[in-house]
């Protein structure tokens, strides 16, 4: 079934903050000043808090995601969850191959391309993060690196299996740095993920959102979203904070 994301996106990624209890606060307290919308709105949480945001926040049209999934779909992986455990829990997206899944855990490109395929079998969105570091971006490797992170990520897909993903480019330098790309940084960033996708998919790869992440805060957020080829933000730091999230949300 084709899917089209209503744009600009806007993301929370919570990582590895707020339990049941916290998540139900923010969620009282966004409740009060969520904006009006004409936009995707989706927050990320631990995997513990999920069902209470989903049951607090569904309402406010907010969608609600999880970090992370294990592509095997039951079985003896302690300590992991699958994606059709996130998806009978509410799940709608699932972000992938996340810097610090990469980085902290030694996440590999075949195991991101293993996650995508199986967020898609069970009907979750995947947003396939990618990103190069410092080093790689001095180096002038910008566009190998996020390019092999994207063609890696997607391997196992179909044409159609497009419509149902979102990418999300962010800079490791910038994550949780509080050091921004600038907007022409994103869009130069976001072209060419664009061209790779145009290559396969012709017009249909202006229909894959493409969000921005690093240190998006209220206050950078219109801008980054101004920018051309930027199609949402996923926000670390700042969508903590019930107000930031909506002043963001609402930029
Ligand atoms: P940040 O995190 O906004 O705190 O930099 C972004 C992310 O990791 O998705």
């Amino acid at each position: 079934m084709p899917h089209t994301f209503e744009t600009p996106v806007i993301a929370g990624n919570w990582k590895m903050h707020k339990g049941p209890d916290a998540a139900r606060k923010f969620c009282r307290e966004f409740a009060q000043v969520a904006p009006a919308q004409n936009r995707t709105l989706i927050v990320f949480p631990p995997a513990l808090s999920l069902t209470v945001v989903r049951a607090d926040l569904i309402e406010h049209d907010v969608g609600v995601g999880v970090q992370n999934i294990y592509w095997e779909e039951d079985g003896a992986f302690t300590g992991e969850i699958s994606a059709p455990m996130a998806r009978e829990a509410g799940a709608e997206y699932v972000l992938v191959g996340h810097s610090e899944r990469r980085h902290v855990f030694k996440e590999t490109d075949e195991e991101t391309s293993l996650k995508v395929a199986a967020a898609m079998a069970a009907g979750l969105f995947p947003v396939l993060c990618v990103g190069e570091t410092i080093e790689e971006r001095k180096a002038g490797r910008l566009e190998e690196v996020i390019l092999r992170q994207l063609g890696a990520g997607v391997k196992t897909l179909s044409d159609k299996d497009f419509q149902h993903l979102l990418i999300a480019y962010e800079p490791v330098w910038a994550i949780g740095t509080g050091e921004t790309a600038t907007p022409e940084d994103a869009t130069d960033a976001h072209t060419r993920l664009r061209n790779r996708l145009r290559e396969r998919l012709g017009d249909a790869a202006d229909d894959v959102p493409i969000l921005y992440g690093g240190s998006v805060k209220p206050d950078n957020a219109g801008e980054l979203l101004a920018a051309d080829q930027v199609d949402g933000v996923l926000v670390g730091g700042a969508s903590l904070d019930p107000r930031d999230f909506a002043r963001i949300a609402a930029a």
